[in-house]
């Protein structure tokens, strides 16, 4: 469960100490040849200001003192004639012989490094020419035991390990915090997301930082009370077409069951069967009307767009829908200014259009009033369908595009109603990037509007 976190820490701590290390071998690298340097350096000016005395007074008196000066301090000297034979040493010579064999040509004034491998041999040390009206006369060695140097960078190196480890320490801590504060809320996440996957959508995940954790955080809550919003939906959804499916089925068993049962007059036959037939009729269109939300639903219908001239279009749907108005004794009108097109699948359109005249009919009384009618303003194309029929109460406003909702459910019922047409009517509207509004007014009536895009 935490292998996260371990995973982290154990990625951050090996670039951490990478580059500690890294970074230490550099700087130790660079004290020690500093200091080294100005231990040469020092070597060598003290080298450089006896042979400024020595140059003065080249004689046994001069040459006893600088020896004797030099064998107080911790640095040894040894001074030779021009051919390094020695005349003077602040130690046995026999200690320094090996450096003095090294050649000794072109000299430069202030002298050269004669050793400086701290590391591997025993003393660092430099040599300064003595000169007289130009000539060598003299040279003077100096000497520097390196233990002192050893010493030196052993206490450098000591301090090198513990400052290596404050830091390593450190590290852990700061990575500690650092992963915990990345995957505690992802252990978080995980858990109610594991939740999620039960059914248990109530997730509440603290609010963490501003960040990417933060805004996954506020994703999987939503993801939680979408999928609550449409559990919720199925579950009513199914609820609502067993009802629905059963209700039909009732009447047409029971209808046939008398039938069956009963002799009957030729009348009474006649009428029960004509409600079987109805109520077939009826399921089969609810069941047309399901399959084809369904097919919505599932986004595997394709919406063909093309060119459409309303005003042609209004004026088919005015012939077809015309006699059925006339035979309710009420009157369709369609207005359309001429050349407004507008890019739609006529065939879907049409469906809209039917869907929410036909409502308009069953939902207005004889001698109702229905208008269907479009314009454009700047980009926009609008369409409205309008009855002045029994309108919609307030309170049912807000539903009447849910799936099966119907205002009043014994009443609609024997008009016929599923309570899908206005559900399928705003899947096709928004398959279309349009937009559906409703206005409406108990007994006065009822206002669809359409607003299409231009483009
Ligand atoms: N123009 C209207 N005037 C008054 N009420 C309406 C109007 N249009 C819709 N309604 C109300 O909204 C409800 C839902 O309409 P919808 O078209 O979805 O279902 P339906 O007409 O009952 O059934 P279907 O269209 O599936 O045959 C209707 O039952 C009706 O109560
Ligand atoms: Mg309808």
């Amino acid at each position: 469960m935490k292998k996260l976190s371990v995973k982290l820490g154990i990625l951050f701590f090996l670039i951490i100490f990478g580059l500690i290390t890294f970074m230490f071998f550099f700087l130790h690298e660079g004290i020690v040849e500093s200091r080294v340097e100005e231990e040469l350096f020092s070597l060598q000016s003290r080298g450089n200001s006896h042979r400024a005395i020595l140059e003065k007074h080249f004689n046994k008196d001069i040459i006893d003192h600088v020896v004797l000066m030099e064998s107080e301090s911790n640095t040894d000297v040894v001074i030779t004639d021009k051919n390094r034979k020695v005349l003077a040493s602040s130690a046995p010579s026999s200690t320094f012989n090996n450096y003095l064999k090294s050649p000794v040509s072109n000299l430069p004034r202030d002298g050269e490094i004669v050793e400086d491998k701290w590391d591997k041999e025993p003393f660092i040390s430099t040599v300064s020419p003595i000169e007289k009206n130009g000539k060598l006369v003299g040279l003077v060695y100096m000497f520097q035991d390196t233990a002192s140097v050893h010493s030196l960078i052993n206490r450098l190196n000591e301090h090198f390990v513990l400052s290596g480890w404050i830091s390593v320490i450190l590290t852990f801590i700061i990575i500690i915090f650092l992963s915990k504060g990345i995957t505690k809320p992802l252990i978080k996440m995980k858990e109610a997301t594991s939740q999620i996957s039960k059914g248990h959508f109530d997730v509440i995940l603290p609010k963490t930082s501003d960040d990417e954790l933060g805004d996954l955080a506020k994703s999987i809550e939503l993801l939680a009370s979408n999928l609550n919003y449409l559990t919720e939906e199925r579950n009513e959804f199914l609820a609502s077409i067993s009802h629905e499916l059963r209700t039909p089925l009732t009447y047409i068993k029971g209808y046939a069951d008398i039938l069956h049962k009963r002799e009957l007059p030729i009348e009474a036959q006649k009428k029960y069967l004509e409600i079987i037939v109805d109520e077939t009729n009826r399921l089969s269109d609810l069941i047309k009307e399901l399959f084809e939300l369904a097919k919505y639903d599932k986004n595997s219908f394709e919406i063909q767009k093309e060119p459409i001239d309303l005003n042609q279009f209004f004026k088919k749907i005015e012939q077809k829908l015309s006699p059925a108005f006339i035979e309710k004794n009420m009157n369709l009108s369609a207005y359309c200014p001429p050349n407004l097109v507008i890019k739609a699948d006529s065939h879907r359109l049409e469906q809209i259009l039917f869907n929410l005249l036909d409502n308009s009919m069953k939902y207005s009384q004889n001698g109702a009033q229905v208008f269907l009618k479009a314009w454009k303003s700047k980009d926009l194309i609008h369409i409205i369908v309008r009855d002045n029929g029994k309108g919609i109460p307030d309170k049912d406003l807000p539903h009447i595009f849910n799936r099966f909702y119907r205002v009043d459910k014994s009443r609609t019922r024997t008009l016929g109603g599923t309570g899908l047409g206005l559900a399928i009517v705003k899947e096709l509207v928004q398959a279309h990037g349009a937009e559906i509004l409703v206005k409406s007014k108990e007994n006065i009536g009822t206002e669809f509007e359409l607003i299409f895009r231009g483009d």
